[in-house]
């Protein structure tokens, strides 16, 4: 039988080939259709435009979201504390990767439980994957990941693609709304459904909607491509070939928030996939969303130091709030009701 790489292994391969390769989707974000009004007359004062916001209960000084990664391995617990560090010194908002590697092995807890201990005031996601409830997972598991970090919301992925093409991976996902509806009944903070990179059509919006999410972080196609990376993992020409066909799948980030806007209006939005900066940022919010989230351009921050992740965020701050000033929309509110135009 062939043998699969253990999570801990998986991990640290993901994190080499995200930061040593080209792993960007064949895809854009679609967000480069769409221009905001210059105002030559703002009628703002710069430093006045203010960009924060409250989000389940946490005040954040900007809508920026640092995607779900990572943990699981020393190098990623070093990661996350440099992630952890820059979201507590900027208010930003935070998710860990998928948690299951510290369900399973005692050991890693540390390389999660790192990101409350040095950041006590964010808001801070937990992170399982959906297909788990098909493989042995229920509730109490969600539990044990959200007290875990001392998580305000789960988050869960749906990657079947991703599984698809992982040597080893989980694709039965049948079943399944009906366990994240059971699940967003009972469980006491709230869930939020994510994608990792291929985004949400309109019928996925709806039926999420039913099951009762909270959130839904569309992450969307146009940034890292998980087949690609599955195509730089592969073993064997047949992995490597299944991965390449699907370097162009996926719905970019702009038409899944519309997506989700259209068939799940009033829910809260995430907007991640190939967002490059804060003018990106600024879009999505403009377009619906309530965060804009990145995980690549993070990694390559915190993979460095925490101090080069601050000044990223300083400079993605920056570009969002210079965005809404040129824009001529002095808060968050007015940047969502903003005068962006497709052209
Ligand atoms: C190294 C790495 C690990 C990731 N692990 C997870 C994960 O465990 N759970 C998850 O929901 N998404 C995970 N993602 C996906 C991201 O959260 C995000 O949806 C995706 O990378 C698209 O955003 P980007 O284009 O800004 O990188 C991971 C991304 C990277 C780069």
């Amino acid at each position: 039988m062939k043998k699969v790489a253990p999570i801990d292994l998986r991990k640290s391969e993901h994190i080499k080939i995200n930061l040593e390769q080209d792993v960007r989707s064949e895809l854009t974000n679609g967000l480069e259709r769409y221009h905001f009004v210059h105002e030559a007359l703002p009628e703002l004062e710069l430093e006045a435009v203010d960009t924060s916001l409250t989000l389940f209960g946490k005040k954040l000084s900007a809508p920026i979201l640092i995607s779900s990664m990572t943990g699981g391995t020393e190098e990623a617990g070093k990661i996350n504390q440099h992630l952890a560090e820059a979201a507590q010194e900027c208010s930003l908002a935070m998710g860990v990767g998928s948690q299951r590697a510290a369900l399973e092995d005692q050991h890693q807890v540390n390389t999660y439980t790192i990101v409350r201990k040095v950041a006590p005031d964010i808001l801070l996601f937990s992170n399982l994957g959906a297909v788990q409830f098909n493989y042995g997972y229920g509730i109490d598991d969600c539990r044990r990941a959200v007290d875990m970090i001392q998580a305000d919301a789960l988050i869960l992925h749906l990657n079947p693609l991703q599984e698809a093409l992982q040597d080893g991976g989980n694709t039965n996902f049948a079943g399944l709304a009906k366990k994240i509806k059971a699940l967003c009944k009972r469980l006491e903070v709230p869930v939020i459904a994510k994608e990792v990179g291929w985004g949400i059509s309109e019928r996925m919006a709806k039926i999420l909607a039913e099951c009762g999410v909270s959130a839904i972080d569309v992450a969307g196609a146009g940034g890292t491509s998980w087949s690609q990376v599955e195509m730089l993992r592969a073993q064997d020409d047949f992995a490597r070939n299944l991965a390449a066909t699907f370097a162009g799948w996926g719905i970019p980030t702009a038409e899944s928030i519309l997506n989700v806007k259209k068939a799940a209006p009033g829910m809260t939005i995430f907007a991640s996939g190939g967002l490059k900066n804060g003018l990106d940022i600024a879009k999505c919010i403009s377009l619906g969303a309530t965060l804009g989230g990145m995980a690549g351009p993070f990694l390559k921050a915190a993979a460095v130091s925490k101090k080069k992740t601050v000044e990223m965020i300083l400079l993605t701050k920056r570009q969002i709030q210079v965005t809404m000033f040129a824009a001529g929309a002095g808060t968050i509110k007015k940047l969502q009701d903003g005068n962006l135009h497709e052209w």
